[in-house]
């Protein structure tokens, strides 16, 4: 297996269409051994995969679909929030050139205020305790101007900004921050990621309303566990704990 070192640049495979980046990567890497960092990019995914089984929605040529590889094999499983985490920040920051209000919407969506602008699909292998391979795949809206499907709240940068982006320059910004984070995940500054990505959070101040399986109620985000777990504490004072999916965020 190929590890990623400094002095190679990230090959970038560009498709005009594809059924979607996560999958074409994963059954490529099944059947060849490629190096990390190698990224398929595409114009348009014909069954793009968001979280819990939705599609997800981006005109053809209009925004940034990539996937790219890694072989964490320094992370456990146990840390495998980490990858998230770091994915996560590198967006953020590199949204955070062009403009002010992104933040992190636990686990891993950017929002630009109340609204959705970036999703990702992070696919990881484990051989043992330690990850082996994981497949990050992520969605920015760039240039679309309107949404049709039934996403709540999704924005592009365009519409923030109101002029069109290149998303190759985009995208290579996005990969050399993931990278400078990567490598500072390996010198062991877990703590410090896990502190920028708590900081980072949408709804981080605050009471906010949130939905679980018993129904609605306010509370306030405490903490981040290593594993994921989304601590709140409810206006009564009680702490509850959360797994993804466990929980809903109600937006104003
Ligand atoms: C979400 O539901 O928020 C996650 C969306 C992830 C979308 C990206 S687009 C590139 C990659 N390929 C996919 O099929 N999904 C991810």
């Amino acid at each position: 297996m190929m590890h990623y070192s400094e002095m190679m640049k990230p090959t970038i495979h560009r498709l005009a269409e594809t059924n979607s980046t996560n999958t074409y990567l994963r059954e490529w890497v099944s059947r060849e051994e490629l190096p990390e960092f190698t990224v398929i990019m595409a114009d348009f995914q014909a069954s793009g995969r968001g979280q819990r089984g939705n599609f997800w929605e981006s005109e053809r040529g209009k925004n940034l679909l990539f996937s790219f590889l890694l072989y964490p094999d320094f992370v456990s499983a146990k840390s495998q929030f980490l990858i998230s985490q770091i994915a996560s920040l590198c967006i953020k920051e590199g949204l955070g050139r062009f403009a002010s209000g992104f933040s992190i919407k636990w686990p891993n969506d950017i929002y630009w205020n109340e609204h959705k602008i970036c999703g990702m699909l992070i696919e990881n292998d484990l051989s043992g305790r330690m990850l082996s391979q994981s497949v990050l795949g992520i969605g920015v809206n760039i240039n679309q101007d309107t949404f049709t499907s039934s996403a709540p709240n999704p924005i592009s940068l365009k519409n923030i900004t109101g002029r069109t982006w290149d998303r190759e320059d985009i995208l290579a910004d996005m990969l050399r921050r993931f990278e400078a984070y990567y490598e500072f995940l390996r010198k062991g500054n877990a703590h410090i990621i896990a502190q920028k990505y708590f900081d980072s959070l949408f709804h981080k101040e605050g009471f906010h309303r949130y939905a679980d399986k018993n129904g609605t109620f306010s509370a306030a985000i405490v903490e981040v566990k290593p594993a994921g777990e989304l601590i709140l504490c409810t206006e009564e004072g009680e702490k509850r704990g959360y797994l993804f999916k466990e929980i809903q965020y109600l937006l104003e």
